[in-house]
């Protein structure tokens, strides 16, 4: 068989799958497989394959078939300038999170370096895009799954980025004044489970399920901000949780959108001398 043949089996069997982009996706796990580029899978699509080499494209095929989210079968994923290690330790890193650092970069552009603390990390993506982007940055990150923080630690090795991981609950353990605390916090109600992809069930169900933790950080990050919170939320959700920032004495309360127009970012100010608890 060629690589056209096996291209065209796998997008056929993708299709029959159910998986929503079988041409990309095939694309992408014929290319890892061979070790070859996109683009090489045309110029190359009358180069027969190796039996060894249909093994390793079929066995990526397959996973695929059962749902498994490209990037876990993949094994890294792009964020940002960064290629991130993935699989079922941590949530795959979404474009709309990819927003939420932008936001950060715009906030802390006029500080000099800031002290920063993203709250639960997952793959590290927010803590590693910020010290990459901002190398004078001093980050934290944190996070209550053992499991995602080992992939985060490895992302950072990987990359030679330094970050500082801890394992915990939101912020505890963790000394201000931070100039930013930033979050992609769970955010799927346990009602909405039924209506999501199979894809979106493999991820770990503590990096999907709300369980109240944007509130509970919008109420402990006052003990040690100095600057600002960033949260992602559930695009019907903002206004709630700007809300009920506001009424945390969160001041400059704003609402950004992600690319695809959904409210998607919260950011609010702490200021420490000046912030009326509530
Ligand atoms: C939606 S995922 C976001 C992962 C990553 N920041 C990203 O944007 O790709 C949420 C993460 O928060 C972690 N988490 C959930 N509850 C937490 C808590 N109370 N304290 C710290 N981390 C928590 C989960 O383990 C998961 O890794």
């Amino acid at each position: 068989m060629t690589v056209r043949d096996v291209l065209r089996a796998a997008i056929e069997y993708l299709e029959r799958k159910g998986v929503d982009s079988p041409r990309v996706d095939a694309e992408l796990l014929l290319a890892h497989a061979l070790g070859l580029s996109r683009i090489q899978l045309y110029t190359e699509h009358d180069r027969p394959l190796t039996e060894v080499e249909r093994a390793a494209a079929r066995a990526l095929v397959e996973r695929r078939g059962r749902r498994e989210p490209l990037a876990y079968v993949l094994g890294e994923w792009g964020f940002r300038r960064l290629t991130l290690a993935t699989d079922a330790r941590a949530l795959v890193p979404r474009p709309e999170t990819e927003v939420v650092v932008e936001r950060c970069l715009e906030l802390l552009k006029r500080l000099e370096a800031p002290r920063v603390v993203d709250v639960g990390t997952g793959s590290g993506a927010i803590a590693l895009a910020l010290a990459q982007e901002r190398p004078d940055a001093r980050v934290w990150a944190t996070d209550s799954s053992g499991d995602a923080l080992s992939l985060a630690r490895a992302n950072a090795a990987r990359l030679g980025l330094a970050v500082e991981m801890r394992n915990g609950d939101l912020l505890a353990g963790l000394e201000g004044p931070f100039d930013l605390v930033v979050s992609n916090p769970p955010y799927v109600l346990a009602a909405e489970l039924d209506e999501l992809q199979p894809e979106l069930l493999a991820e770990p169900r503590a990096a999907l399920v709300d369980q109240g933790q944007t509130e509970s950080l919008a109420r402990a990050a006052r003990d040690v901000l100095d600057g600002w919170l960033v949260v992602e939320v559930h695009e019907r959700r903002a206004r709630t949780v700007a809300a009920s920032a506001e009424a945390l004495g969160y001041t400059e309360v704003t609402i950004s959108a992600d690319l695809a127009g959904s409210e998607r970012v919260v950011e609010a100010r702490w200021q420490k001398a000046t912030s009326n608890r509530r």
